[in-house]
């Protein structure tokens, strides 16, 4: 046992200073996207699960520098109440993760108040806190742990070159023919006790082929340091390149669909199927291939999704039927209404219980009350719909009149005959009928009826007159 009192007290220094150039994406690299939120959030999100599940108490450091203040936005935005306090430094030159830690202890005035340190980078988004766990479990005895992996293909990762004495971390450029060789390398991940963090930092030198300051060099023989193995290397795949974005991208929603299914959820062909971090969907649901559920959407139980929706911040009760090729965003679907397929529906939107949108319908910032059927060929917007209203084929809200938008009420239990459009602002009563092919340009009371299309006249025999004549 260490005689600190506080053996629970950990700092993470979260490396996300680094330019990423081999990313060649417009953003710092911590926040490249990967399924519907960005690599640092990741970290964040399973650091905040390690300290909370083990009762540590500590602090986040995230180490910024290329384009830092898009890293501290992207922070302060959404770690307002991350429940562990946090704070950004700035690293002015990217010096390598050595000049990192050294900058973390000249910036952190609280840096040597705890007992350990944690080090792990931004770009490391598949790491969980069971990994973190394991590492944490093993700190008492030793100095410093590193994480380390075997893979066939160690380009790129410093080498675990292990020796009678210990072992030491030789990064690649520095390696021999023989520890080029070597299968197991440094995942980047480490827990350190800080005294011994702090010492290291007065021998740290760049004297090597990069001239970068390494924090690898912390491990050397003859020290009290261990090499902990985790037996799956996917866990600590580092995004370099847009390859690997996508690979850590494919993991992530393999994990994804891995915990919606043991909840119940039914996938016809999960590998084309894409359901981002922060989606929820309820039991008994089934999702067809093709299926985007993004954002913060949140599905219901017993839900169908039919192949090539695409569902954004949308919430959709239990029992509705999203048919084929729809799309929605930020819209509200309640209990067992039907939609599509083909049918479009826009923010604000909001389909009461039962309601069917048939093939073709857009519908943009508008309530449809309970049982209100709009079948087929559709543009409702601006609207407000009663319930047990029928909207026939072709109907129009004319909501714009060129320069503003405007509203369309209509009432419970009315009927729209097809073709027929209403021109805003108007009102129709509850119980109306509106005559197919009508023009509603003025209001309508309740139980009232409305017509408006040209009389129809019949002439015998005239149709040979604009018939063309057979050739022959
Ligand atoms: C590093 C390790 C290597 C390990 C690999 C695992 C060193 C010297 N090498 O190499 O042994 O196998 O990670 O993925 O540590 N960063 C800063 N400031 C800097 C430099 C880097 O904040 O001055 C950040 C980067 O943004 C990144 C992390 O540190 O998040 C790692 O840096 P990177 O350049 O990717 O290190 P690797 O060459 O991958
Ligand atoms: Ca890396």
């Amino acid at each position: 046992m260490s005689d600190n009192k506080n053996v629970n007290n950990l700092a993470t220094v979260i490396l996300a200073a680094g330019m990423g150039k081999r990313l060649k994406w417009d953003a710092p690299k911590a926040l490249a996207p990967a399924n519907g939120k960005y690599l640092v959030d990741y970290v964040v999100s399973s650091l905040k699960k390690f300290y909370r599940d083990n009762k540590i108490s500590g602090e986040l450091f995230f180490i910024t520098g290329h384009r830092k203040d898009e890293v501290e936005a992207h922070l302060t935005k959404n770690y307002k109440d991350l429940n562990l306090p946090w704070t950004t430094l700035v690293q002015e030159n990217q010096n390598g993760t050595g000049d990192a830690i050294r900058t973390y202890f000249e910036k952190a005035k609280s840096a040597q108040s705890f007992a350990y340190t944690l080090v792990i980078c931004a770009d490391t988004p598949l790491i969980t806190e069971a990994e973190l766990k394991i590492l944490w479990d093993k700190r008492e005895n030793v100095e410093a742990i590193a994480a380390t992996f075997v893979t066939k293909n160690p380009t790129g990762y410093g080498r675990i070159a292990r020796g009678k004495t210990g072992f030491k971390i030789v990064e690649e450029k520095d390696c021999s023919q023989a520890e080029r060789k070597i299968e197991e390398v440094n995942a980047g991940l480490y827990i350190v006790k800080t005294k011994y963090l702090n010492e290291f930092l007065k021998r740290l030198n760049n004297n090597n082929k990069s001239g970068e300051f390494y924090l690898t060099d912390l491990f050397q023989e003859n020290q009290n340091v261990v090499a902990s193995i985790f037996p799956d290397p996917h866990t600590f795949e580092g995004v370099n390149t847009l390859a690997q974005l996508e690979f850590i991208e494919m993991i992530l929603r393999q994990r994804k669909i891995q915990e919606l299914r043991e909840q119940g959820v039914r996938f016809i062909d999960a590998t084309a199927t894409y359901i981002e971090q922060d989606v929820e969907v309820g039991p008994a649901s089934i999702i067809y291939p093709n299926v985007f559920l993004q954002g913060k959407t949140k599905l219901g139980s017993s839900v169908i999704v039919e192949t090539g929706s695409i569902i954004k911040n949308s919430k959709i009760e239990d029992k509705v039927q999203v048919k084929a090729h729809c799309y929605i965003t930020d819209s509200v679907i309640q209990k067992s209404a039907a939609i599509g397929p083909f049918a479009h529906l826009r923010p604000e939107t909001e389909i009461g219980p039962e309601v069917k949108i048939g093939n073709f319908v857009e519908i943009k910032k508008s309530r449809l009350g309970k049982g209100a059927k709009v079948s087929h060929l559709s543009y409702v917007g601006d609207a407000d719909i009663g319930e047990e209203s029928n909207l026939g084929c072709g109907f129009i809200t004319c909501n714009y009149d060129g320069q503003k938008k405007h509203k369309t009420i209509i009432g419970d239990r009315t009927f729209v005959g097809s073709d027929s459009q209403v021109v805003a602002p108007v009102t129709i009563g509850n119980d109306c009928y509106v005559a197919s092919s009508t023009t509603i340009t003025h209001n309508m009371p309740d139980g009232s009826f409305a017509i408006s299309r040209g009389r129809q006249v019949t002439k015998e025999g005239l149709a040979k007159k604009f018939l063309k004549t057979p050739k022959s």
